[in-house]
């Protein structure tokens, strides 16, 4: 058995793998400060299994006592962060990990953090490899790429053991209600029009919420200093992902097109020959089966309403 502490536990990603670590048998901290960036509700819904900590990493400490590893997850995620916003991500993005850099660095505790695959921008190459070199579109981009240099200053200067994933596209029950694929899986459920952001073309390698936690748990043994892209095999269009979910619920969306997002990237594919040579982990879930796990959980919700 290990003790882990799991920031942003009460999140999409964070409680599924603190759900996974407990079943496991482990020891875990959970902690979250609920952030309003989408309906706390849905967070304490997420929670609902979980011990969770309320605490503020932009503001006070973690215990880190006897702990053998803390999966960051915490942040504000999303790339509509132009404008006033900003200053949430700058708070809860780069200010947070930096203090938890400084108090994992002090205390000898590994840190498994979440990076993005929004580092990259409208990346030179496809398939993308960690070597490529960051170009973010968005103030969230730039604000995941500032904590991978803190995680290298930290490591640098106070020899912080630190492993950071690059996480694409995200998919799953719980997915934030913010991202495509859960305002997709709603709207099919309640029969409300969906707006499409661009004209559907762009792509994505989308990433099964499992294969991810899998992928963070395995990071725990990577060497320090490791940074890894996480990704599903298969890339897909918007278009292609939204005829998916129309076959798989048998139903027809309603589908309104609007101006594309800011900040948006085009295309991602990732090249994740790093992970599956040092960590032996690569995704296994087909993006029709992560739909449909997904499509499952909306209509479950929808009917519990
Ligand atoms: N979902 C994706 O597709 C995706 C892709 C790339 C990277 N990521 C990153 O993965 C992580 C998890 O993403 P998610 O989709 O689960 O997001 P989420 O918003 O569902 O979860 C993040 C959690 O962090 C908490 N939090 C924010 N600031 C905090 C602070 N200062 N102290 C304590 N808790 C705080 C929030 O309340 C929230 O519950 C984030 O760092 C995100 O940037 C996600």
């Amino acid at each position: 058995m290990s003790r882990y502490v799991v920031t942003g536990a009460a999140g999409f990603i964070g409680s599924h793998l603190a759900e996974r670590l407990i079943a496991q048998g482990h020891d875990v901290r959970s902690l979250d400060c609920f952030t309003d960036y989408y309906d706390p509700a849905l967070k304490r819904e997420n929670a609902a299994d979980l011990d969770v900590l309320e605490l503020d990493l932009a503001a006070a400490d973690v215990d880190l006592t006897d702990v053998d590893c803390v999966f960051h997850l915490a942040g504000q995620p999303g790339t509509r962060s132009f404008g006033p916003i900003f200053a949430d991500y700058l708070r809860r993005n780069t200010l947070a990990t930096q203090r938890l850099f400084e108090q994992a660095a002090g205390a000898g505790v590994k840190v498994v953090y979440a990076s993005s695959s929004s580092v990259y921008g409208d990346a030179e190459t496809y398939p993308t490899s960690e070597a490529t070199i960051p170009r973010p579109n968005s103030p969230y981009g730039i604000t995941k790429l500032a904590c991978e240099h803190l995680a290298g200053a930290y490591a640098r200067s106070f020899g912080l053991d630190a492993v950071g994933l690059r996480y694409f596209t995200v998919y799953g029950p719980r997915q934030r209600p913010d991202m495509a694929f859960t305002r997709i899986v709603s709207a099919l459920a309640i029969g409300e029009p969906f707006e499409l952001f661009g004209d559907g073309g762009q792509s994505r390698s989308f990433t099964f919420v499992a294969d991810v936690v899998d992928a963070t748990i395995a990071a725990a043994g990577a060497e320090p200093g490791s940074l890894y892209n996480v990704a599903g095999g298969a890339e897909a269009t918007m278009r292609a992902a939204i005829e998916l979910a129309e076959e798989i619920s048998a139903r027809q969306l309603d589908l309104r097109t609007g101006p594309p997002a800011q900040g948006d990237i085009r295309r991602t594919k990732a090249d994740t020959t790093a992970i599956e040579r040092d960590l032996g982990w690569h995704a296994t879930t087909s993006l029709e089966d992560g739909l449909r796990a997904q499509w499952e959980w909306a209509i479950a919700r929808v009917a519990a309403l």
